[in-house]
């Protein structure tokens, strides 16, 4: 059995195990198709097992399917939300990551500050995963590497255009290029690109990364066009990007310039409107549902992995 291991950033796995949560993913939706969807897997690999998520920010996805990744793998999770538990009185990450090491066998946290996640992981004996914090979203870009495999979109030179704000989910898209080896078109507002730390870490892995203003070029020929929201969750006094951010909604002209079997793919929630149309969401071409739901089977690769139960 593999050591356990934090899963702060897609880096902590690598490429090979990236590889190895999509094939398992993909083995283990596979195995339970038209069960009930909280029946655990045949072989109840974290029976007994519970997760603890920290929420300082909301969610619906998140919350969801790590819940039912550990009741499918045969294990359970537990709620510390921000605003009622000690941490929200002040508890220090130390003394919260020292005493839930010692109730529960990993931790999830969501929060801003990414330094947060990594003292959290620091302190505790237990893995810990980064449910999203304001600079990554790692647990998202492992389901949307398993949409794109499972809609028949190999990873290695996969041309993926990202329309929008550089924000933590491309932040996230980026170091995945670099591991899985395909390439990144980024198309921005200026003052908006991402964090170039990002841009770097791609490039060194091989991948091909433009850096754009100019939406068109960006979706020209691509396989996949992604977006996010304009604002983010702590942004919510920015609403002054709009005006910034509307030449890059992915709408059908936008569609239009990409490949002829391309797809849409936005992490949710999304804001009809303002970084999509309705036309580009609710169409064939969008996956979003699919990437949705595969955020259950991808939480349950990396519960594995963490837990040392997947190389
Ligand atoms: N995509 C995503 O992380 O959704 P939630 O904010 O609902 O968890
Ligand atoms: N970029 C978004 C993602 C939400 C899942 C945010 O941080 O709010």
């Amino acid at each position: 059995m593999a050591p356990m291991r934090d899963f702060l950033d897609l880096s902590d796995a690598g490429g090979d195990a990236l590889a190895a949560m999509i094939a398992d993913a993909i083995d283990r939706k596979a195995a339970r198709q038209g069960w009930p969807k909280g029946r655990a897997d045949a072989d109840r690999p974290l029976d007994g097992r519970v997760l603890a998520m920290i929420f300082e920010k909301n969610s619906t996805r998140t919350r969801v399917s790590f819940d039912m990744a550990m009741r499918q793998l045969g294990g359970s999770a537990l709620i510390l939300d921000g605003g009622t538990s000690q941490l929200g009185r002040g508890e220090s990450i130390a003394d919260t990551a020292r005493v839930l090491s010692r109730m529960v066998d990993a931790i999830m946290i969501r929060t801003d500050d990414h330094a947060k996640a990594q003292e959290l992981a620091h302190h505790a004996d237990v893995p810990v995963i980064n449910g999203l914090t304001d600079r990554s979203h790692p647990c998202q870009i492992v389901a949307d590497l398993l949409t794109l495999v499972e809609h028949g979109k190999p990873l290695p030179g996969l041309e993926v255009a990202w329309l929008g704000d550089g924000n933590n989910v491309l932040n996230s898209i980026l170091e995945a290029a670099g591991l899985m080896k395909f390439n990144v078109r980024v198309a921005t507002p200026p003052g908006y690109e991402p964090e170039q730390g990002f841009v770097d870490l791609a490039r060194r892995g091989g991948a091909n990364v433009t850096l754009t203003q100019d939406a068109g070029r960006a979706a020209e020929g691509a396989d996949v066009l992604v977006t996010d929201t304009w604002i983010s969750m702590g942004q919510e006094h920015a609403r002054t990007k709009l005006a910034a951010m509307a030449p890059y909604q992915v709408n059908e002209a936008l569609m239009a310039r990409a490949g002829k079997n391309a797809i849409f793919l936005h992490c949710l929630p999304a804001h009809i409107g303002e970084e999509v149309s309705l036309g580009v969401f609710e169409g064939p071409q969008s996956m979003v549902f699919d990437e949705a739901e595969n955020r259950i089977h991808a939480q349950k690769s990396i519960l594995l992995w963490c837990m040392g139960l997947l190389d």
